[in-house]
């Protein structure tokens, strides 16, 4: 059990600490590192920024902003997430967790209750984190949302994105983020009861499975949809598989979203000794709580 601490930054060295760890996890484009003025600038009108120490050393850090979004009967606030960055050595120790857990208090306290923020859908620990572990859900996908990005995460390919609803005051979030925070999802439990996945990989081997073909008929009350669970190894591995999958999964939420389903969970699981990574959606006639 990693030992941290959370709070908040507000000098201009917390600042500066944040700017450098951005350049350990975003490295390559020192044009993408958010400057230290901004961040103070942010956090003198509102926005948020909290860092995740261990051993007084910063290892991750959260930023964001209030935000507007339009509605038909006008704009209502909400709290824009920007930015989550944990140092490589820290990953996977539950700092990520607890930062979006940090921000989830700090801004109920500020009256507001919907957080958004995106990421991409390919990243397997990111789609687990957001919607199985936090509870956010999505239905909106952006098609090269920040252009052609620079930093060495990002660089070659369309940079598309899931945009994510966290919900704060629904007992879905609020359950997720309690004690007794809900267990991890199996396949099998879908499996048994004769759910299948979407679709097979479309060959290729298990580092750099191939999306299939064809996407087929969207249909049913839950779509399990797989994606593979290292994008980055596969990225570095084979570009064009890399820009397949993208382009695969680009024309798969999109049918679905416009088909009126929703993203509400993830599965992460071994199975026989294989990491599978999979999108639940959800029709969306379907409530929300019937799903836990
Ligand atoms: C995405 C990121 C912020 C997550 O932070 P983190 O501290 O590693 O996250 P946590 O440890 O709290 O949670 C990650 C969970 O994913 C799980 N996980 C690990 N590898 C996984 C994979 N391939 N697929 C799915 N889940 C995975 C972990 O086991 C952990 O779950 P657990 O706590 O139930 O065991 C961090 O990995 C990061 O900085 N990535 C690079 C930058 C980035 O993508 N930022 C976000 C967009 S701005």
């Amino acid at each position: 059990m990693t030992e941290y601490t959370i709070r908040l930054l507000e000098s201009p060295e917390d600042m500066i600490n944040a700017e450098e760890l951005q350049r350990t996890v975003w490295p390559g484009s020192e044009t993408d590192v958010v400057p230290a003025h901004l961040l103070i600038t942010v956090t003198h009108n509102g926005g948020i920024v909290m860092g995740a120490f261990v051993k007084n050393e910063i290892v991750g850090f959260v930023f964001g902003f209030p935000g507007l979004e339009f509605l038909p009967d006008g704009p209502r606030p909400k709290h824009c997430s920007h930015m989550m960055g944990i140092h490589p050595d820290w990953r996977n120790s539950g700092l990520g967790f607890a930062l979006k857990r940090a921000q989830w208090q700090m801004v109920r306290n500020q009256g507001i209750d919907h957080i958004t923020w995106t990421f991409d859908p390919m990243l397997s620990r990111n789609a687990y984190l957001n919607i199985a572990k936090l509870g956010a859900v999505c239905n909106t996908y952006r098609r090269s949302e920040y252009g052609d990005m620079r930093d060495e995460l990002n660089i070659g390919l369309p940079s598309d994105r899931l945009e994510v609803d966290w919900w704060l005051n629904t007992s879905r979030v609020e359950r997720r983020l309690g004690k007794r925070a809900r267990g991890t999802l199996k396949l099998d439990k879908y499996t048994k009861a004769e759910l299948q996945p979407l679709y097979s990989f479309g060959g290729g081997n298990e580092k750099r499975p191939q999306p299939p073909e064809n996407l087929g008929p969207l249909e049913g009350s839950l779509l399990l949809a797989e994606i593979p669970s290292d994008f980055l190894a596969l990225k570095a591995a084979d570009l064009t598989l890399a820009r397949d999958w993208r382009y695969f999964t680009r024309e798969l939420f999109e049918t679905a979203f416009e088909k009126g389903y929703l993203v509400t969970d993830f599965i992460f699981d071994q199975v026989e000794g294989r990491p599978r990574s999979l999108y639940i959606l959800t029709d969306g006639e379907i409530t929300l709580e019937d799903q836990d």
